[in-house]
């Protein structure tokens, strides 16, 4: 949630009219985390100054203001040194208006202007400090507090480096933060650091680098000394002096931002930061820091070699992300079990997790944590978990699971799902496990993130990088993710064998039946254009099909803004019948499986109330289809995959609805993809 962008350029001569260009495609990858908003900030052509310019909308405004605002052929002297921020902001603290976006500023001369993702929630009580020293506050925001708080200790100790005073004022906010600054006194300098909240830089230079690695650096850099000690500073400043010289290019140029999807059309070598790290770049020289040394630290950052390529942020031939992604499905499902599933045996091997399987299964019970779509991929995989490795199994929503505060014992097994790896709630839990003794395994799409790195063990599920707002792709891999890890779990059980051949024989075929389904695409079309005008949606089903009801209506709500809700076909004598007449849409999943009977009863309370559902049935199957004029085929598969063949109409469902109505599909209102707030 908010994107942060900030580019920075030494010896490599660049014009502010092309640093402008590349903030604002930056902030274009980055829009999918939050499009309420947006801001830049460069330096003034007489170097002076900082101009920024903000707007309320999504980056397209922006950029059409930022050509208004910088013509003439000043902006197109090329400049040695400079370094400019930007941002795209989801609102947490105060309305979206130009006023509340960043960057925010620490004084009427914009002495230091930062961009900031996350939450302050210290904010109140520095912003009364502040204002008792005489600052006055013009937005909302609790990112203000934190420009003034800089400037308020650089006013304190004008010898301090620009780093420095970054690294004094975090020590004194809490909470979840990514942050970027730039200041007019430290000119061709950008300071940057991060808690609970993502960041990286990204490193393009002529050369290669001399090293990997990026040493960390404790306490000063700086040689010249000063005594300033001031007892309104919160924290000691650091006596060691260590020299260092730890990356030098002639010519380099450094992209600060909130993912990697940013950077890639740039360079694929990135250093994704820690908590609490502060990176700087003075002098074209980057270095990382920590203020105080712990233990278990490395010594170095690691410099990354990004896998992703270019095309696979780019919309190509497709109207939206989110279609593109639900297209990409018959391969991305490939790619989840490339080289971990060996369809000519019976093996499965999850490299990430491989190593701690015996102590998996000594477990007391595995739990399944997520929010939103990772969540549904968890309720979609539970009764096969169950099945297969014979322990108990929760799925829990991470913000319930916390309200709960859950019991949770050094032998549980908990796994948290997540596509992007960083959603607060779900890593909040992941620390909350940790710190009870059970282990941790993370299953997510995002290399690098959080949720990766804080988990003991994992699973990567490789299905790319997803760009719309709306889970698609990541839902089918993470759901054979969990599949997969079903089935490594009952390798040895002779009593299961044949299920598991029979699961394989399914994920063999998986790819082309996916294809089959997207053939339904003009069909589903259709059927949207009957939908679009009502004001609700009902999606049922039950057993292996119930996640695909929820996911379903979770779709039609965040894309279409419609109301939607996915019902478990077992309870809707408890209640939901009621909504049914001729003139509710409803739509129910009635597939070849265990539960058959029960749907097609439930099918016929619903018919006999004068409902006509839309159905969704297994190709062929006449009597099924004999319910309704309207219904959508998809091919036979084992029990256990069929949600991943019936959330696809769905997908396709929500997508056509939105259009027809109008909806931004791939950034629904008051959404984002990757929410770092609690
Ligand atoms: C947000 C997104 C959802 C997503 C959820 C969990 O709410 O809008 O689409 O399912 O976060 O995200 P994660 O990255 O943890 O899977």
């Amino acid at each position: 949630m908010c994107g942060i962008f900030a580019y920075l350029n030494y010896l490599t001569p660049k014009s502010r009219q092309e640093v402008l260009d590349l903030l604002v495609t930056g902030l274009k990858r980055l829009e999918y985390r939050g499009y309420d908003s947006t801001g830049v900030a460069i330096d003034s052509l007489d170097n002076k100054d900082i101009i920024m310019v903000k707007r309320t909308g999504k980056v397209k405004v922006l950029e059409d203001a930022i050509q208004e605002h910088f013509s003439g052929d000043d902006y197109s002297e090329p400049v040695l040194n400079h370094v400019g921020i930007a941002h795209t902001r989801w609102a947490t603290h105060g309305v979206p208006c130009e006023r509340n976006s960043h960057p925010q500023r620490s004084d009427d001369g914009n002495s230091f202007v930062v961009v900031h993702n996350g939450i302050i929630t210290n904010y109140n009580d520095v912003k009364t400090f502040l204002a008792k020293k005489g600052y006055e506050f013009e937005s909302d925001t609790d990112t203000e507090v934190f420009a003034k708080l800089v400037h308020h200790l650089w006013k304190k100790h004008p010898n301090y480096s620009f780093r420095e005073l970054v690294e004094q004022a975090i020590q004194q906010v809490e909470g979840a933060f990514a942050i970027a600054v730039k200041s007019k006194h430290f000119p061709g300098e950008c300071v940057a650091s991060r808690r609970s909240s993502p960041l990286l830089v990204a490193i393009k230079t002529r050369t290669r680098l001399a090293g990997d690695h990026i040493p960390i650096l404790y306490g000063k850099d700086d040689k010249k000394q000063s005594s300033d000690q001031d007892a309104d500073s919160v924290l000691p400043r650091s006596d060691s002096t260590a020299e260092f010289m730890p990356l030098e290019e002639k010519e380099v140029e450094y992209f600060f931002a909130s993912d990697a999807s940013a950077v890639i059309e740039h360079t694929n070598r990135v250093i994704y930061l820690e908590d609490d790290d502060v990176a700087a770049v003075r002098d074209g020289t980057l270095s990382i820091h920590r203020l105080k040394k712990s233990l278990d630290d490395p010594h170095a950052r690691e410099i990354t070699t990004l896998k992703m390529e270019i095309q696979q942020i780019m919309k190509g031939n497709y109207d939206y992300f989110m279609q593109k992604e639900i297209f990409e499905q018959p391969e991305s499902v490939v790619n989840t079990m490339r080289g971990r599933v060996r369809f000519d045996g019976t093996t499965i091997v999850l490299g990430g997790i491989k190593d701690y399987i015996p102590e998996i299964k000594r477990c007391r019970r595995l739990m399944l944590i997520g929010c939103g779509t990772s969540y549904h991929s968890a309720v979609a995989t539970r009764q096969l978990l169950e099945e297969l490795t014979e322990l108990p199994v929760m799925v829990e929503l991470a913000s319930d699971f916390l309200d709960r505060n859950t019991p949770i014992f050094r032998d549980d097994v908990c796994f948290f799902i997540s596509q992007s790896g960083e959603t607060a709630d779900t890593l909040m839990a992941l620390r909350y496990c940790k710190q009870r003794g059970a282990l941790i395994v993370g299953i997510t799409n995002t290399v690098g993130s959080s949720i990766c790195r804080e988990s003991h063990c994992g699973v990567h599920i490789n299905a790319g990088p997803e760009i719309g707002v709306a889970s698609t792709k990541a839902y089918t891999s993470q759901f054979i993710s969990l599949v997969m890890f079903a089935l490594v779990m009952s390798e040895d059980r002779l009593s299961l064998q044949q299920r598991r051949l029979e699961i394989l024989q399914a994920l063999s075929k998986l790819a082309d039946q996916i294809r089959e389904v997207l053939k339904l695409d003009s069909k589903v079309q259709e059927l949207a254009k009957d939908l679009y005008q009502h004001k609700s949606l009902l999606i049922m089903g039950r057993g292996y099909n119930f996640a695909t009801c929820l996911e379903g209506a979770l779709k039609v709500k965040e894309l279409t803004y419609m109301h939607s809700e996915g019902i478990m076909a077992g309870e809707l004598k408890h209640g939901p019948l009621a909504l049914v007449d001729d003139s509710m849409p409803v739509l129910m999943i009635v597939l070849r499986d265990p539960v058959y009977v029960k749907c097609m009863n439930a099918l016929q309370q619903v018919t006999s109330r004068k409902g006509c559902p839309v159905i969704i049935c297994e190709e062929g199957d006449e009597e099924t289809k004999a319910f309704s004029s309207r219904h959508l085929e998809i091919p036979r598969t084992v029990d256990c995959l069929q949600g991943i063949l019936t959330v696809i109409p769905m997908q396709l469902l929500s997508y056509h609805i939105a259009v027809l109505r109008g909806c931004d599909v791939d950034c629904p209102r008051n959404l984002a993809k990757s929410v770092t707030v609690e």
